[in-house]
């Protein structure tokens, strides 16, 4: 009961932006700039994007593409005036054509999917990505009591490991940056480039 009214209330986007920025986003952005940077002209795939916060990270010339199945989200979508598409939709069937993006970024998505879904997601972009993917998640504390106390309120129910989650993306991508960093949880953040 607590959780589902806490989860209404983190769906604002507003809220959800607050959330973030509590959750320590700088970390991360500090992180995804100067690889984000140098995406002029290419097309850049946000899957999961929550309110896409990536948007404002492109240079001008990049095209950016929301991907997240949730309406709340799509709300609170602010594309900083530039270039862009949104797309309502699963990131388990990425409704776009092989190797029509660039980049694809997922950043801490893959917690929200089952098994099944993580297999279909890492095909899809597989399928759709051309050059690279930077993905990122939490992953578990056991020891840590904010980290595990804020696992208790995630909406994503599936922790892995950072082992689960490199296998994973290893078998459609060959993973050519990988660190494990901390704020209030540790993280996976992956650089990898398609095997095919
Ligand atoms: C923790 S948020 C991360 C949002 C964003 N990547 C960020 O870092 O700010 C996870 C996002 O994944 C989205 N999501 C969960 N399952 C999804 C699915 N099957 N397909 C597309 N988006 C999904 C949620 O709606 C949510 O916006």
């Amino acid at each position: 009961m607590l959780k589902a009214l806490l989860h209404r209330i983190v769906a604002r986007p507003w809220v959800y932006n607050k959330m973030r920025t509590f959750c320590g986003v700088r970390q991360l952005l500090h992180r995804l700039r100067p690889l984000l940077a140098g995406t002029d002209g290419q097309t850049v795939l946000d899957v999961g994007a929550g309110t896409g916060l990536a948007a404002s990270m492109l240079p001008p010339t990049a095209w950016y593409v929301w991907l997240d199945n949730d309406p709340a989200k799509l709300g609170g979508f602010n594309p900083h005036h530039r270039e862009s598409l949104a797309m309502l939709g699963s990131a388990t069937q990425i409704g776009l054509r092989e190797k029509s993006v660039d980049v694809a970024l997922c950043v801490n998505m893959c917690h929200h999917l089952s098994d099944r879904q993580v297999g279909q997601l890492i095909d899809e972009l597989g399928r759709v990505v051309r050059d690279r993917v930077i993905l990122s998640d939490i992953i578990p504390w056991p020891s840590s009591l904010v980290s595990l106390l804020l696992w208790r309120y995630d909406r994503g129910a599936h922790p892995r490991s950072w082992q689960t989650l490199r296998a994973a993306l290893s078998r459609r991508f060959r993973i050519e940056h990988m660190e494990i960093y901390t704020t209030y949880h540790h993280y996976i953040f992956c650089v990898a480039r398609p095997r095919d």
